[in-house]
């Protein structure tokens, strides 16, 4: 499949999209609190999706069987939302919210942090903030993939920490996923070259060290092996002629 240039009627559907994704998560993550279980996310992320008029794009994504994922702490990615996970001080929980609005998805994600957290939970949930933003930096018509995954692996670098290279962005459109696949571990100068008009997903998932991961028995729930935490932001942006204009911005 080809990657598609985006026009400015779906340029106008993706903003819409976009924004409405981003206000379904600022509305979660102002709610979050030690005491809420991650099913508590998934109930508020249904009833302010409908509420603003659009569907959770992620429930019955290929199975999966809630609205957003929520991934606490050694959860990488695509935690699914647990009647039994009730987060705790010192938690640190990624909300991701896909909204299909009248056919277009936005997509976006933010760690939130649950009471006071360790420094260490800090630096991490601070730096994967910081290495999604200097990935969204570099996009610019002419820029290459490698250069985003470059400038992420250089933010991660300095403060030691790994950066996650099973799970990638994505291109995103009138699906959640189309190509091209964003990967945040690369080389400066590599991969393909952007275009206007092209939109796509920025997702670095960071790690302490290195750790191997594995999916647990329910099919999603991607942690890391050995237990030790991980952080994640995402944004859906758009190439524009002279940058790039992040769609999911709150
Ligand atoms: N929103 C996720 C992403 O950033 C999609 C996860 S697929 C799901 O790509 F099925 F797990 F929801
Ligand atoms: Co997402
Ligand atoms: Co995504």
């Amino acid at each position: 499949m080809s990657i598609e240039i985006l026009g400015p009627p779906a340029i106008a559907r993706m903003r819409a999209a976009g924004a409405c994704a981003a206000a379904t998560l600022a509305h979660v993550g102002g709610r979050i609190a030690a005491g809420i279980t991650t099913a508590q996310i998934d109930a508020w992320v249904r009833e302010d999706t409908a509420a603003r008029g659009a569907k959770p794009s992620q429930l019955g994504y290929h199975g999966f069987p809630a609205a957003v994922c929520t991934s606490v702490n050694e959860v990488v990615c695509h935690g699914v939302p647990s009647r039994t996970r009730t987060l705790r001080d010192g938690d640190i929980v990624n909300v991701d919210v896909t909204s299909d609005l009248n056919g277009w998805h936005g997509d976006t994600s933010a760690t939130f942090v649950v009471g006071e957290i360790d420094a260490e939970r800090r630096v991490l949930v601070e730096t994967t903030k910081r290495a999604l933003h200097a990935g969204i930096a570099v996009v610019r018509p002419g820029a290459r993939l490698g250069d985003i995954a470059a400038a992420i692996m250089e933010v991660a670098r300095r403060e030691g920490l790994g950066v996650v290279r099973e799970y990638c962005g994505h291109g995103i459109g009138r699906q959640m996923h189309l190509p091209p696949q964003v990967c945040h571990v690369g080389r400066a100068g590599t991969g393909l070259r952007l275009r206007a008009g092209m939109a796509f997903t920025i997702e670095p998932m960071l790690t302490i060290g290195d750790p191997p991961l594995r999916v647990l028995d329910d099919g999603w729930t991607v942690v890391t092996t050995d237990g030790s935490p991980s952080a994640q932001f995402e944004h859906t942006v758009l190439v524009t002629a002279d940058g790039c204009e992040v769609l999911t911005a709150r």
